[in-house]
């Protein structure tokens, strides 16, 4: 097994993506599976991620992102949307699905799922989608470390416009909004970012051991 701190050293930002190199979907999928075990808060997972693999649909997310050619010559484009408000249906599901896994009677989770609500629902709309927003970062940022895992590249990218990425993608009519995205593939051996050292500020700045 690699070590993992040379796993992150390896990967970077990729600028250009080699688009005649396909990611597998066999390993596409394991990206999936990696995503999809996400830690979040509660563990409600409050947002879904669109895996944009056809061709048609990555040029127009191209053009809403500011032509970046990321967009494009990438195998796939996850696309992070979190929920832009809800209500107690997020906590009910996620309790249905829990009590069903860990096979218990149900109703057996109810002070939990009162203690959720009560943290999550009174809270003002901008609040519950910044809480969202959050949870979907945590997501994004578990998937570049997958993807270096397993030396799959990728971008992550705020560069677009998030309006036109819900029209694209017909996410305003389910509540959710575009947040974050990663496009995942294989670096272009001509992309001159790949050489560049890595710049991060000093661990006596960022960190503080108490
Ligand atoms: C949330 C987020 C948004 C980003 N948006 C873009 C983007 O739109 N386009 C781009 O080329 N790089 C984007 N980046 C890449 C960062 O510039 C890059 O991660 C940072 O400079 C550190 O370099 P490294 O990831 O190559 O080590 C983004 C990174 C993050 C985490």
């Amino acid at each position: 097994m690699s070590n993992y701190i040379d796993d992150l050293n390896w990967r970077y930002a990729v600028k250009q993506f080699d688009a005649s190199k396909k990611v597998s979907d066999e390993d596409l999928q394991k990206l999936i599976d990696a995503v999809q075990l996400s830690a979040s808060s509660y563990g409600l997972q409050p947002y879904k991620i669109l895996v944009v693999k056809d061709q048609a649909v990555k040029e127009k997310l191209k053009a809403a992102g500011y032509n970046q050619s990321q967009f494009s010559d990438a195998t796939a484009v996850f696309v992070f949307a979190h929920q832009t408000d809800f209500d107690a249906e997020l906590v009910d599901s996620y309790i249905e699905l829990s009590e069903r896994i860990k096979e218990l009677e149900t109703g057996t989770l109810e002070g939990y799922a009162n203690l959720m609500k009560n943290a999550l629902l009174n809270l003002p709309q901008e609040a519950k989608a910044g809480w969202t927003s959050r949870q979907a970062y945590i997501a994004l940022g578990n998937l570049l470390s997958a993807a270096a895992a397993h030396k799959i590249d990728a971008c992550p990218m705020e560069g677009f416009e998030a309006a036109a990425f819900d029209e694209i993608l017909g996410l305003t009519d389910q509540n959710l909004h575009a947040v974050v995205v990663a496009a995942v593939g294989y670096r272009s051996a001509e992309d001159e970012t790949q050489h560049a050292p890595k710049v991060r500020r000093p661990q006596e700045e960022l960190f503080e051991i108490i």
